[in-house]
């Protein structure tokens, strides 16, 4: 196995091992740095805080899929989903962000999770089934490789995963792909300030925890107008570790 392979391993034992805590209302999180900020592990701010779902928004989704919120934000207040849209959410977990949108763009829209670990999406079929959505359909797959067809998607989200890629690259390249000319690019992830060598992220925080795999502002601003986009922004909005934010990033394909 490449050390690549190994890497997205470690990601996928990691996030089967909390998805099975949390189908049972546990916490799979508890050990620090063990992986991404969890809004409802410890009651409060159990990971990386900040995780701005609305009371609202919470009340309109099984707890199962709040305990399993593993994310850095709340991508669906950024990106501004209109009814019968095409969303598709990269590492979608327990289902949170794919319930919500699938929610806001209506039984004329269609909602998509894809994540590659299998925990998390039975987990996240189950909660979407509890919350009596029809339109959110989870698929399995890596986000390098997203398994859908060219220029077929409105919206794309994702909330702290792009950071666990083991090719950042790809990733942003095949959002590019999927997205229709003039498609939305509305994610949460964890960004560090351009001081930080790769060397000085990984000093502050471990790779499935979301810390060490970690781009750059400027790396994430290049990447993304390399592959496609236009008007890219990454805005940070709250420190995780010393020069580590929690941001937003916004895109428009060109
Ligand atoms: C930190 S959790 C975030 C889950 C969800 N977005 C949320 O906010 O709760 C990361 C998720 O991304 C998935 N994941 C990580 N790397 C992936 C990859 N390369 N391809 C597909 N899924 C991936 C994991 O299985 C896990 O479910």
């Amino acid at each position: 196995m490449s050390s690549a392979d190994l890497l997205r391993e470690q990601v996928r034992e990691r996030y089967a091992v909390a998805a099975r805590a949390a189908s049972t209302g546990g916490c799979g999180c508890t050990d620090s740095g063990g992986c991404c900020g969890n809004v409802a592990c410890d009651g409060e701010d159990g990971g990386f805080g900040e995780t701005l779902y609305s009371v609202d928004q919470l009340t309109r989704v099984p707890r199962t899929a709040t305990l399993a919120s593993l994310g850095c934000g709340n991508p669906t207040a950024v990106a501004d989903l209109n009814e019968g849209e095409v969303v598709l959410d990269l590492g979608s977990g327990g289902g949170i962000d794919v319930i919500l949108s699938a929610k806001r763009v209506g039984s004329t829209g269609t909602a998509y999770g894809l994540d590659m670990t299998d925990e998390m999406l039975e987990l996240a079929r189950r909660n979407a089934q509890e919350a009596g959505v029809t339109n959110a359909h989870f698929l399995k797959g890596v986000i390098e490789e997203i398994p859908l067809p060219a220029a077929s998607v409105d919206v794309v989200i994702s909330n702290c995963v792009i950071n666990l890629s083991v090719d950042k690259a790809a990733v942003l390249t095949e959002m590019a792909r999927v997205l229709k000319p003039g498609g939305r690019v509305g994610v949460s992830d964890i960004v560090a300030e351009d001081r930080l060598t790769p060397a000085e992220r990984a000093e502050r925080g471990s790779y499935v925890g979301c810390i060490a795999g970690a781009l750059s502002r400027g790396e994430y601003l290049a990447g993304l107008v390399e592959a496609g986009f236009d008007d890219v922004s990454v805005e940070f909005t709250h420190e995780v570790a010393d020069g580590m934010h929690g941001a937003i990033l916004k895109a428009v394909r060109r």
